[in-house]
């Protein structure tokens, strides 16, 4: 991947781009990299810090020959490679809390955001949205997220290559994805569960229009989360924020 790269200074947000791009038949594995984005955007319509070359702001096109449904999978093997990613870069562990952030002691340091372009003929294409806080410090966080997010370099105490990290969350979301795609959904499933402090822990799931609290069980092999409520009843969360109680 990123064998196609669309490197720029400032944009709106990478996949505004990408979703471009992607109408104009660019390959699989087609990166689009900012220093900057004017208005990066989080899930459920929330903006995203995006600070001019303390991050990682960036956008991967992929073409997975996959059904609709299987999509969510996509964000998980996201959250593993980028989680592989900064191990072997920095040396921190992170965990991931479900679907798709990536915490420090708790702390978000990495977004992913995976959107569809789609019709009759199934997916035509992913837009994977990773945003890392690479090199913030405090005062580089707004007020509004200050208290939960953190960067890479504050947690280690020192800065940390965007470059070398860019570099190996291709090469994992690559090989993770030759990985699913020959073998399927169970070896990420395992990394993943691996990573996840969600899973076994009474969670709250606020979602759209309603909020339910439940143990976290599993993940399905679609890669939902499967919550159980005090009446025993076993729900399937496709989205939502997910806080941990207690
Ligand atoms: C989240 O809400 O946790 C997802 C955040 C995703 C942010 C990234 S930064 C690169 C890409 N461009 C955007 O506008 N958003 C994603």
């Amino acid at each position: 991947y990123g064998k196609t790269l669309e490197y720029l200074s400032s944009c709106e947000s990478t996949q505004i781009i990408a979703h471009q791009l992607a109408q104009q038949l660019v390959p699989d594995g087609t990166v689009v990299l900012s220093e900057e984005q004017t208005a990066g955007r989080g899930r459920m319509a929330r903006k995203w810090d995006s600070a001019h070359g303390k991050g990682i702001w960036m956008s991967i096109i992929l073409r997975p020959d996959i059904p609709l449904q299987r999509a969510p999978q996509f964000t998980l093997i996201a959250a593993v490679s980028v989680v592989r990613a900064i191990e072997e870069v920095t040396g921190l562990n992170p965990d991931i809390k479900w679907p798709n952030d990536i915490l420090l002691n708790g702390k978000k340091c990495t977004g992913i955001l995976t959107e569809l372009q789609s019709d009759a003929d199934g997916i035509q294409a992913l837009i994977i949205g990773i945003g890392l806080n690479a090199n913030q410090e405090m005062e580089d966080f707004s007020d509004e997220v200050k208290d939960i997010a953190t960067s890479l370099k504050l947690k280690k105490g020192s800065p940390v290559s965007r470059q070398e990290l860019v570099r190996s969350i291709l090469y994992y979301l690559e090989l993770y994805t030759a990985i699913y795609i020959d073998e399927g959904f169970a070896a990420i499933k395992l990394m993943w569960e691996g990573y996840s402090t969600t899973i076994g822990k009474p969670v709250r799931a606020r979602m759209a229009k309603e909020t339910l609290e439940g143990i976290a069980e599993s993940i399905t092999d679609e890669g939902v989360l499967q919550i159980r409520t005090p009446d025993g009843k076993l729900h399937g969360i496709y989205s939502a924020d997910i806080e941990m109680k207690n």
